[in-house]
């Protein structure tokens, strides 16, 4: 785990815990065991700390958390390389993330690789720096600075980190190590951040606070971030790492640091594929193609060419395909005017676009992703086209948000190379990928799914094949509860602020506007069967058509419309329901616990791999709120006895096609997670 070395007068120790050097029990006692030793070896001078492998350390060892602490805890050796007699020079390179910068704040010079990201993560995981983090970094960079760094948690680069006075050099990766014993041996003294004042001016925490309130509105951990730095101002070090540590162990016991540490594990155990061999080859993916120039298949074109990869992209008649590109280009503009992307970096992703309106053009991909609007007999159509020209060995995909991969895999002579990559809306941004294993898909053609979902900054996700695969299959409960609550009496307001209240970016009616109303409809004006139809029968398809069960201004702000209402009243008289009033727990209920019945249901038909996979693709495709962990965790952390109970509460209003899951009875009947349950 440590192992030291001596180079003239200086001690080398070194971290060795793969995959990440995290700073486990044996990693805390050896450094603290090897610096105690250095401090009365006569032969030592300084002290170089640095990382094995791939990183310096990504921090604390998140395994460890919830259990109790084994001694010595991470402060002590970090408040230890402080108090070194010898000067301690921390050599960095890949990331020292959390406990891993917080050991480089200890030690008294700090040198990088240009590209080593240093950060502050913890805030991600529902937490504060609580190693001396909120402390140190403050007297060292500054109030701005540090409260950027902890409060956003984002890795700055070692380059940005020299100019902010965090590194002290800058050297090359190769002779990382031997630099910093060779700046070693000319130090005299040791130079210790905790005994530095912090400067301070007047009002920086209030209008830190203030141009953040949005995004850390609710949220526990920025919070409490702002107040331990808050107290580096005011206190010396030993009482301001008192009060972190005491802001620490008060998340650490907190529902939301649960919840987040949930989702970082449950995150990573997306990546892993049941009944498939570990090292099964990937077929290499060098030249893709994308079939529709629609905002779909455009936004998917984006993330390729953001990522270097050439991209084929064909349509049927030219004004489709300049529209397409337009927008391609328009879309990488806005990203460049937010000073996200140089002009030189958007002329290069679009010098690797090749519109074209030749279908024989993807001869030469090897991967076709098929992006056309959802309608079996055109996609299978394609599809055999494909077949005919796609050279052997190319994967062939579609981002089918509904439909069977199976059947239209069966379009194709070679079923074993198609396999569903559904992409959310807009593409270009959301992370989430569903990767859809069709029954016939072959074990590399899924690994090269999943592997180049993660290769253009995807979280990808395994669903198996069923209507709406795991997110829109339950996406579509939602959605009927809040129709029907609708027609019932509620107003489209009261259904979205319960979900908006609990964290969702917008509530199920404010989805549909963003979709369309107008999704599935048949055209028929004439024919109104129901809500919706009459909706749409007057034009307010959603925001694209300026409304929808909303108004929108100008800023795309909805507002309540009394065009829209006077529809949903005169479609209620017609339908002959009186309305009534509805509470906040029925629609609780009725959009959000009928998620989790069929969550289960998708579980415990093996759709998807495990429950923490459901609310991965609810993270990250619809943008459910992370710090309650995704449906299934919120569900198991209310209880699922009580979920099951609301449900048979409410169980008269689900209506006909509401059956309850009997995964989810059996779970909460023994008290078990839907996992355990399901393992039986
Ligand atoms: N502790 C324990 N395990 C960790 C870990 C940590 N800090 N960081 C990563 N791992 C594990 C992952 O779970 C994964 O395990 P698996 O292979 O069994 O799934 C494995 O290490 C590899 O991780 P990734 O797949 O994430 O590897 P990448 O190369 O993609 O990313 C990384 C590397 C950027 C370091 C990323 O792992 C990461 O962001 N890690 C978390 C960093 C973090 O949050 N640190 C703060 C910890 S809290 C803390 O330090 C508290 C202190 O202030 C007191």
């Amino acid at each position: 785990m440590i192992e030291t070395q001596r180079h003239g007068t200086v001690l080398t120790i070194r971290i060795g815990n793969p995959p990440v050097n995290a700073l486990s029990e044996d990693v805390r006692r050896g450094i603290y065991q090897a610096i105690d030793a250095a401090q009365s070896d006569d032969g030592v001078s300084a002290i170089v700390i640095h990382g094995a492998g791939r990183m310096f350390s990504a921090g604390a060892d998140i395994t460890e958390f919830g259990k109790p602490l084994a001694e010595p805890g991470l402060a002590v050796v970090i408040d230890a390389i402080e108090a070194s007699a010898k000067p301690v020079v921390a050599a960095i390179h890949g990331s020292a993330l959390g406990g891993g910068l917080e050991v480089a704040l200890g030690a008294h010079y700090r040198v990088a690789t240009a590209s080593a990201k240093l950060g502050l993560p913890e805030v991600a995981l529902g937490l504060l720096p609580g190693a001396g983090g909120t402390q140190r970094l403050p007297r060292l960079v500054g109030i701005p600075a540090a409260l950027d760094m902890i409060v956003s948690g984002s890795p700055i680069s070692g380059t940005k980190a020299l100019d902010i006075g965090l590194v002290d050099k800058v050297v090359p990766e190769a002779s990382l190590v031997e630099d910093a014993i060779a700046y070693a041996a000319t130090l005299d003294a040791p130079r210790p951040t905790g005994t530095r004042a912090v400067s301070f001016e007047g009002g920086e925490f209030e209008r830190f606070a203030e141009q953040n309130a949005r995004k850390i509105k609710g949220l526990d951990a920025p919070q409490a971030c702002i107040e331990a730095v808050r107290a580096a101002t005011s206190l010396p070090l030993a009482e301001g790492q008192e009060k972190e540590r005491s802001l620490f162990h008060t998340l650490m016991g907190g529902a939301q640091s649960k919840a987040l540490r949930h989702a970082f594990f449950a995150e990573r155990a997306a990546a892993k594929i049941d009944g498939l061999p570990k090292d099964v080859a990937l077929r290499p993916i060098e030249k893709v193609g994308v079939i529709g120039a629609g905002t779909m298949g455009g936004g998917i074109s984006m993330n390729f060419l953001s990522a270097g990869i050439p991209v084929t992209i064909v349509e049927m008649v030219q004004e489709a395909l300049d529209r397409g590109t337009g927008l391609m280009r328009k879309n990488y503009e806005a990203t460049a005017a937010k000073g996200r992307m140089t002009s030189a970096q958007v002329e290069g992703a679009l010098a690797l676009l090749t519109p074209t309106l030749d279908f024989n053009a993807l001869s030469e991909c090897d991967l076709i992703i098929e992006a056309v609007y959802e309608n079996m007999d055109v996609k299978k159509e394609i599809f055999a086209r494909l077949d005919g020209i796609a050279k052997p060995g190319a994967i062939l995909a579609s981002n089918t948000s509904y439909l069977s991969v199976d059947e239209i895999a069966q379009a194709t002579k070679r079923p074993e190379d198609v396999v569903g990559l559904h992409f959310f809306s807009p593409a270009n941004i959301m992370k989430l990928v569903e990767v859809v294993r069709g029954e016939k898909t072959a074990p590399d053609v899924l690994a090269t799914g999943m592997a180049t979902a993660r290769k253009i900054g995807k979280v990808p996700v395994v669903s198996g094949v069923c209507f709406g695969f795991i997110g829109n299959r339950m996406l579509d409960p939602r959605l009927e509860g809040a129709m029907e609550m609708l027609l019932e009496g509620a107003t489209p307001d009261q259904i979205d602020r319960v979900s908006v209240a609990f964290g969702m970016p917008m509530g199920p009616l404010q989805m549909i506007d963003l979709a369309g109303v107008d999704i599935g409809w048949h055209r028929d004006p004439t024919r109104i069967e129901s809500l919706r139809d009459a909706l749409n029968a007057v034009g307010r398809w959603g925001q694209k058509a300026g409304g929808g069960f909303y108004d929108y201004d100008e800023k795309r702000r909805h507002l309540p419309s009394p065009v829209a209402s006077g529809i949903i009243d005169d479609y209620r008289a017609k339908a002959g329901v009186t309305p009534r009033a509805i509470s906040d727990e029925e629609i609780m209920v009725r959009t959000m616990h009928v998620m989790v019945n069929e969550g289960a249901k998708i579980l415990s038909e093996g759709i998807a791999q495990r429950s923490s996979d459901v609310d991965v693709v609810w993270i990250y495709g619809y943008g459910w709120p992370r710090h309650t962990g995704g449906p299934m965790f919120w569900a198991e952390q209310v209880g699922l006895a009580k979920i099951v109970a609301d449900l048979e509460r409410y169980a008269d209003r689900l209506g006909e096609g509401f059956s309850l899951s009997p995964l989810l009875a059996e779970a909460a009947r023994s008290g078990r997670s839907l996992d355990e349950a399901r393992a039986g």
